[in-house]
Order: structure tokens, then sequence, then C-alpha cells
């Protein structure tokens, strides 16, 4: 049995996925908190169990939590009062609140938002095109969705880079329980308390005006409800963007044919394969290796395997990817890859609520960074690319890369 969470695994856990897949697909583990929880690695378990409602999202239901150990979900997100988003929450509080927030987060707003990412995305290249040499991570992909995010919010501009800090210390300690993170976290919650405050008043265009106002059936969000949604947006539009655009960049610098279909595309503008290559690089290397936690609330089966009640499940969305069950060679790269129905952004009731804006900033960073930079190149061995910490999400660390200027 290969070795989980070791530096092999966390440069390459594919074939370690394979093995479970095939020899235990319903895998017990000690995770490197020393939390114990089960690993779904099969494609038809994986989909099952993230629609399946006896798989809660609130931590209240691991058994662990009488204990207090505190060890799962988002660090400092129990302190600053910021528990009650999506991502913890079961029906029916989560059908009330996913409903008002798909008020304000609409398709609409989002494809409005185009002429702005583009913008955004231009603007970051203009800071080292003229170098000759960048890193992707922390020059273009880290901050690209930060700002966007924070604009559709409504956070006002000077603002902006305080949450690039914020986010930034977040990020650097991968989710982890160390340091910052909780102090960072305080800090967003306290600054979003305010601005929602702020804007209560005042009959603005962006998103967060637009959670105030939305109502249904006379029921609008808490203020404390916005702050917790406006904080998960953040928080899961985030990091996992930064991931789409490095691991997405990676994808294509280290195979060239796929490059040099993804570069005529562009230039013949061929908006059909630019979208089906967005997916296929969600698939072959996700932002989210693992869906985040699932606690079973009665005894049950997955795969044939018994889970007993409070037992915490994690659902392997980047093993699920992969399996040859559902994906012909799943190991290959293939940008035109039309049956696709990857789990990269979830299933079922918590599917990704971002999807939309992920394919527009996914697909304008990666076409406006190919279409501006044509001759990019990595500036080191694939071997000296260090990945991130963090066990839900898969990310590297730094990309340095080469062009002409
Ligand atoms: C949920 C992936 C970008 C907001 C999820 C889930 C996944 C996911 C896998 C489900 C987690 C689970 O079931 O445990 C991604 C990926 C992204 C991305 C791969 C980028 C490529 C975004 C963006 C936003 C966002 C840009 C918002 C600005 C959310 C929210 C949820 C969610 C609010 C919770 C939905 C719910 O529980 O009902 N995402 N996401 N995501 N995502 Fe995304």
């Amino acid at each position: 049995m290969p070795a989980l969470f070791t530096h092999e695994f966390a440069t390459d856990p594919y074939p370690a996925y394979a093995w479970l897949r095939e020899h235990a697909p319903v895998y017990k583990t000690v995770l490197p908190s020393g939390v114990e929880a089960w690993l779904v690695t099969r494609y038809a378990d994986a989909r099952e169990a993230l629609a399946d409602p006896r798989l809660s999202k609130n931590p209240v239901h691991h058994s662990e939590a009488a204990h207090g150990k505190g060890k799962v979900g988002i660090p400092g997100e129990r302190s600053a009062n910021l528990m009650t988003h999506l991502l913890n929450i079961d029906p029916p509080d989560h059908t009330r609140l996913r409903r008002l927030v798909s008020k304000a987060f609409t398709p609409r707003r989002v494809a409005a938002f185009e002429p702005r990412v583009r913008e955004l995305a231009d603007r970051l290249i203009d800071g080292f095109a003229a170098r000759g040499h960048a890193d992707l991570i922390h020059e273009f992909a880290f901050p690209l969705p930060i700002y966007a995010i924070c604009d559709m919010l409504g956070v006002p501009a000077e603002d902006q880079d305080d949450f690039r800090d914020w986010a930034g210390m977040m990020i650097r300690h991968g989710g982890g329980p160390r340091g910052g993170v909780g102090r960072a976290v305080k800090r967003m919650r306290a600054y979003l308390a305010e601005l929602i405050h702020r804007k209560r008043g005042e009959s603005g265009d962006d998103l967060i005006s637009g959670l105030i106002r939305a109502s249904d059936h006379g029921e609008q969000l808490t203020e404390n409800e916005a702050a917790a949604m406006a904080f998960i947006l953040l928080f899961a539009g985030f990091e996992t963007t930064v991931n789409l655009i490095g691991n997405g960049t990676y994808a294509l610098l280290s195979h060239p044919d796929q490059r040099r279909l993804f570069q005529d595309a562009l230039a013949a503008d061929d908006t059909g394969l630019l979208r089906t290559a967005v997916e296929e690089l969600l698939r072959y290397d996700g932002p989210v290796e693992l869906a985040t936690w699932r606690f079973a609330t009665e005894p049950m089966t997955i795969g044939g395997q018994r889970v007993e009640p409070g037992d915490p499940v994690l659902v392997v969305l980047a093993a699920a990817d992969r399996d040859p069950a559902r994906f012909d060679d799943p190991d290959t790269l293939d940008l035109t890859r039309s049956d696709n129905q990857h789990l990269g952004y979830g299933h079922g009731i918590h599917y990704c609520l971002g999807a939309p804006l992920a394919r527009l900033e996914g697909h304008i960073a990666l076409a406006t960074l190919f279409g501006r930079l044509p001759d990019l190149r990595l500036a080191v061995e694939p071997s000296e690319l260090r990945r991130r910490g963090g066990l839900i999400m898969r990310g590297l660390r730094e990309l340095p890369v080469e062009f002409e200027p």
C-alpha cells in the first residue's frame, strides 16, 4: 500500500489514489492532524456520497466534536462566529441561505463582470511583461481572484490590499491551525461586519448590497448570516481559483501538444475548445483535492463499506476524476474531451455556487496569459516546484516562468 501524506504523495498523489480506487475504495486513514476519516476514491461512490443526505456538513455530527478537538473546518471560523455558512450546514437552513444568496449572486451579475476580469488580468500581466520572468502564483494567480471577488462584493478599492494580506496569511499557512490564520479571519470578519452595517443604509449595486436586499417570502439574511456568506464567498472563491490558474498553467506548460492546441484555439478564437479545455484542466489536476468535510449521521454503507455515525467522510475528488471506470484514458490530458462530467465543482446541493465565476476567471486568465506571452516557459525543473500544504486544496507554492519581454 503506497504511503499517504508524504512529500512524494503531495507532489503526485495520483498513483496512490489509483491503488486505493482498486484495492481499498473506501479506506479509513489517520490524517496528518490526527483525525481519523474515510477516503472515498471511486467516481460512482464519490458522486453518490456527495449527494447523500445522511452525510451531514455540520461539524456537530463529528464523533470528536463532543471532545472539543475542533480540528475540522476553517481555522478561526469558530471564534470569529462564522460557522453558519453554506459549507457547514444542512437543509432546511442550507436551502434557505442558498436560495437567498442565489438571488444576489446571479449568472447575469457574473457575466457582466467579464470586462472587469479582463482588465484585471491585463493589468497584472502589465506588471511583469517587460521583465521577461515572473512568479505566476504571486504575481498573477494569487491577486486576480482576490481583487475580482473584492470588486464583486463591493469592498472599496482602497481596502482591497488589506484583503490581499489577510488572504495571503490564510493561503501561506495552507489552512493549517498555525500562527496568523485565526487573526486574519477575525480581522476579515470584523471588516465585513462593519462594511455590511454601512451598506445597509445605501442602495449599492454590489454583491453585499444584493445580499442585504435579497429576501424570500419576507425572510432576509441577518447581519451575521450576511457576514458568514461574504466570508465563505471569499474563502471558497479564492484559493480554489488561484489553484485553477496555477495548476492549469503548469499542466499546459508541461504538455506541449495540448499547449499548442490551446494556442491554436486562441488564435482562431475557438471558444468551444477554450471552454472544454478549462473543464479538462479541472478534471486532470483540479484545485480541490478533497471535498470539504462530511459526517455520517446514521449507520450506513458507502461502496459496500460500513460507516458509523459520527465518522468523518472525505470524498477524494482528485481520485474520482481519474477513475478509469468513468473516464477513458483518465491520466491523459485531453483538452478536447467532451464527455467530462467531472466532480471538480462537487455535486448535489453543495455544488459550487461560484462555478460560473470560476469558469470565467479561469478562461480569461489562461487566455490572456498565453495570448500575451506566447513563448511562456517554466524557469525551473518541474522537480523543483513546491506545493502548498493543506488537506483540502491542491496547488503550487510558486510557478517561476520566463518569456521574451
Ligand atoms: C462549493 C470547487 C470557485 C463559492 C464548492 C465545492 C467544490 C468547489 C468542490 C463543493 C464542496 C463540497 O461539497 O464539499 C470550486 C473550484 C473553484 C471554485 C474548483 C475554482 C476553480 C468558487 C468561486 C466561488 C465559490 C469563485 C465564489 C465566489 C463556493 C461556495 C460553495 C462552493 C459558496 C458552497 C456551496 C454550498 O455549500 O451550497 N466549490 N470552487 N467557489 N463554492 Fe466553489
